[in-house]
């Protein structure tokens, strides 16, 4: 991996102009936008691989690169006591800056992605911060990752996935999660209808609270409108009860 990050603003004209290329290349060889256009792609695998691969090392043409955690992680984190010691674990990373602010709090992280592109990228960027960055799929992960971790987050990988797979997605995440620790889930919103028109696709009340299918108890669940991001979203917190 020899993907040395550029700079990134994204107030920056030409980094926008750059995204708004790439989403446009992106789009067009997306098997969800396009179905029957291309190869099966049924998890959207070779596409994530080719969205870091086009990307050639530059955050503007990553999507969701946007060289900082989500600020709605950031606020919930600000709210909270520090994650001192615990063993988290951060949900199809990306370039690996939620990860980072986990660290940030004191959490033992371990961040992972179906993509080594990204996992390289991530470490490479964060390698002094002690996050340990890994490939994995979410859909077959390591046997000892499960009930492993006392916090698990996770923001947009759930609405990246077609529909048909929240459900798989769903229980693999809670799997993570030991009796007695946390899941936090940050998504964009929608409602019951209007009929889904992803990638992504928005999550509804509904599929948060289904979370709780999988041992899992909603403890808080916010609806946060349009602020710091442009959309809105849900932040939900669950915990896994000791038995
Ligand atoms: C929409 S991006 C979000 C990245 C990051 N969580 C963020 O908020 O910036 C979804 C990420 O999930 C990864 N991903 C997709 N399918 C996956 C799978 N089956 N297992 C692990 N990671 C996956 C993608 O490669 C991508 O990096």
């Amino acid at each position: 991996m020899n993907e040395k990050p550029l700079p990134f603003d994204p107030l920056d004209p030409a980094a926008a102009e750059r995204r708004a290329a790439a989403r446009k290349r992106l789009d067009a060889i997306d098997p969800a936008k396009n179905p029957g256009a291309g190869p099966d792609d049924p998890y959207r695998r070779d596409w994530f691989e080719a969205v870091y691969a086009l990307a050639q090392g530059d955050p503007a043409q990553v999507p969701w690169g946007n060289m900082a955690a989500h600020p709605l992680l950031l606020d919930w984190l600000a709210q909270h006591p520090r994650l001192d010691g615990i063993a988290a674990l951060d949900i199809g990373c990306g370039l690996g800056d939620n990860a980072a602010a986990l660290a940030g709090q004191g959490a033992r992280v371990t961040g992972f992605d179906l993509v080594s592109r990204a996992a390289d990228w991530a470490r490479g960027r964060f390698e002094n911060m002690g996050v340990h960055f890994c490939v994995a799929d979410l859909f077959d992960p390591p046997p000892e990752w499960n009930e492993a971790f006392d916090f698990v987050h996770e923001t947009y990988t759930l609405q990246a996935l077609p529909p048909q797979l929240l459900d798989g997605a769903q229980k693999s995440i809670a799997g993570f999660v030991k009796p007695g620790g946390r899941l936090l889930v940050i998504a964009r919103a929608r409602d019951e209808s209007p009929a889904l028109e992803g990638p992504p696709w928005p999550l509804t009340r509904e599929n948060i609270e289904s979370l709780a299918a999988h041992g899992l108890a909603l403890q808080t669940l916010e609806e946060l409108p349009p602020a710091a991001t442009p959309h809105r979203h849900w932040r939900a917190l669950l915990c896994k009860n000791r038995p």
